[in-house]
């Protein structure tokens, strides 16, 4: 195993390999980062778990977040690390990295964004890595859905609030669902979405 634990998967990076090269844009940042870029702080260090093609990364390190994305597959991370070039972002950091094997170490992020990547078992890691103060943002498929987007494996796709469960040690900042209430037309479908911040840590005044 190299020390980015990417050979493990050979089946894995080969499979995101093939549909991030073929992919012919950079995705926009996801609707949860999109609708919630006021909650940003204006500085810090910004982690794109998963990033893929990286549209959540550029948009953090477009705003001056000091930013790493990480991803299982080669090409993704070098064709965002072309994309950063080509906007001259110094500030964006690119890793190929198994995250399963190599999670993030505790209290070494500002902000984690994740979308559309479930690993449960990471989960108590990416609190673990927040800094006091920090902020995770999250979107991905819920089970409940509209269109035929996204994985076929349930156990890919979250069940009903099950976000809200997974984060419940952090203060909710923002959560949408929608499943199929009201007239499904409209909306945002088919995902839940959700800002959580690490509670701050008070010192007792001397
Ligand atoms: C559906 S894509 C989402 C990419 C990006 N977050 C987005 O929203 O466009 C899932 C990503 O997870 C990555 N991935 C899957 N397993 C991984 C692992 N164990 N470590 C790191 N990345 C992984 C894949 O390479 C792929 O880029």
């Amino acid at each position: 195993m190299n020390s980015s634990g990417v050979d493990e998967k050979p089946a894995l990076r080969n499979k995101w390999d093939k549909r991030h090269a073929d992919a012919e844009k950079i995705p926009p940042a996801t609707e949860v980062l999109r609708h919630n870029l006021h909650l940003l702080p204006g500085k810090g260090q910004a982690l794109d778990l998963a990033c893929g093609l990286g549209g959540n990364a550029l948009a953090l390190a477009r705003r001056g977040l000091e930013v790493s994305a990480w991803d299982i597959s080669p090409i993704a991370i070098e064709r965002l690390r072309q994309f950063a070039a080509e906007e001259a972002l110094a500030n964006l950091s690119t890793e190929v990295r198994d995250v399963e094997n190599l999670p993030p170490q505790p209290n070494r992020f500002d902000l984690i964004i994740v979308s559309y990547y479930l690993e449960r078992s990471l989960i108590p890691s990416l609190i673990d890595a927040l800094r006091p103060g920090g902020l995770i943002y999250y979107q991905t498929f819920t089970r409940i859905a509209v269109s035929p987007l996204g994985p076929r494996n349930p156990a890919y796709r979250l069940d009903d609030n099950e976000l809200l469960r997974l984060f419940s040690s952090l203060k909710l900042r923002f959560y949408r669902e929608e499943r199929l209430l009201g007239d499904v037309s409209q909306g945002i479908r088919d995902v839940a979405m959700l800002v959580a911040e690490k509670p701050p840590v008070h010192r007792p005044a001397a």
